[in-house]
């Protein structure tokens, strides 16, 4: 009898989400607007050594993927040699990252040689100048050219996010559309969520992702059945070429009851949501490597414990400043 996570509302989880740093050099406008700041008295982020024992316990429970997030996780020094580690473990079985596209022109290459097999890379807008305007930097050709870099170097798996904006970049929903339908991609549309750090950006840019759905419908994109374990995105394909749509609408209804990922921040505490909890230290289990059967038993505990759903709904972000502190 294999040793799973799971919790009492019947979802299994093999995700995990582990963020790496929560620094960023840009600064989206809903998330580290005035850039990123270290705040006081934050412990040190977890070492290879650390991540290693931590990922090994997740994998004796049947945890198959682990994505990378932030922060921007490329900033790492020891962004590559986490990478290895991590691919390296028994049970995992793919290693993703989600990078808002930094030098990811010259450095796909080294990422799928370090066992990296899916990327996901935010791009929030296809005009250079509002690209700019939303994250702060004026690297939307970067990214495209990343986006070929990637197909280059063999991973299988590329993502861009885009979080539609109400009086931003909503007008830009039919070319987004068009700029995927031929290629052999998957765009997602984000809503954005509502964090303790944006309540008045929140208010004044939210569009509910029906927005997306309904077009998608009108212009005659299918929704896709998900398989099993996929976890909460909605998909869309279309007759006329490659291109996959998703659209991640924490808003909507049930959107939680198909949660299969768990996240643990840079400094070693495991979140069992994305928005409230404020966080279990893991890393008085991560010291030794003796330490791994003490560690599998008080993931299976903890994950028992996960809430049904998130806080969302009651206008409520939990502790949860903005996404670049736990990863997204
Ligand atoms: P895969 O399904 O692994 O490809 O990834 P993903 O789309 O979940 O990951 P990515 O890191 O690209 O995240 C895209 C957006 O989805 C980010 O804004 C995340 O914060 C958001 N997101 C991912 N998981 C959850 C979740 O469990 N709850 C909520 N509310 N948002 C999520
Ligand atoms: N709401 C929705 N998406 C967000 N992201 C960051 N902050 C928010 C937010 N408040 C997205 C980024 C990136 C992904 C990792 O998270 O655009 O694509
Ligand atoms: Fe950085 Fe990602 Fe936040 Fe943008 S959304 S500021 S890329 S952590």
């Amino acid at each position: 009898n294999p040793l799973v996570l799971a919790d009492n509302y019947g979802r299994r989880f093999e995700y995990l989400r582990l963020s790496l740093t929560d620094v960023c050099n840009f600064r989206c406008s809903y998330c580290l607007p005035d850039g990123y700041r270290k705040a006081k008295g934050v412990p040190t982020n977890l070492s290879v050594d650390e991540i290693r024992r931590l990922v090994s316990a997740f994998g004796t429970l049947g945890l198959w993927k682990v994505r990378l997030t932030g922060g921007e996780p490329t900033l790492r020094r020891e962004f590559l040699e986490i990478a290895a580690a991590v691919a390296g473990i028994e049970g995992v079985g793919k290693v993703a990252i989600t990078t808002n596209g930094y030098r990811l022109a010259e450095r796909a290459q080294s990422y799928a040689d370090a066992g990296i097999s899916a990327i996901n890379i935010s791009m929030d807008s296809l005009k250079p100048d509002r690209f700019r305007a939303i994250t702060g930097h004026d690297r939307l050709s970067e990214i495209l050219r990343g986006i070929d870099a990637c197909r280059q170097a063999g991973i299988t798996s590329v993502k861009l996010n885009s979080v539609l904006l109400k009086g931003l970049n909503e007008d830009e929903l039919d070319d987004f559309i068009a700029f995927v339908v031929e290629q052999d991609l998957t765009l997602r549309f984000i809503e954005v969520m509502r964090t303790n750090d944006n309540p008045e950006y929140f208010a004044a840019h939210h569009l509910p992702g029906a927005f997306v759905t309904n077009r998608l419908e009108l212009l005659g994109w299918q929704r896709l059945e998900r398989p099993a374990g996929a976890g909460p995105a909605i998909e869309y394909a279309n007759a006329l070429g490659p291109g996959r749509i998703g659209i991640i609408a924490p808003y909507s209804k049930d959107f939680c009851a198909s949660c299969n990922r768990l996240r643990v921040s840079a400094t070693g505490k495991l979140h069992l949501c994305l928005f409230g909890d404020a966080g279990i230290d893991l890393r008085p289990l991560l010291q030794q490597d003796g330490q791994i059967d003490e560690l599998v038993q008080r993931l299976q505990q903890l994950v028992a414990t996960k809430a049904p759903a998130h806080l969302l709904h009651q206008g409520n972000s939990g502790s949860t400043p903005h996404l670049a502190s736990i990863g997204g």
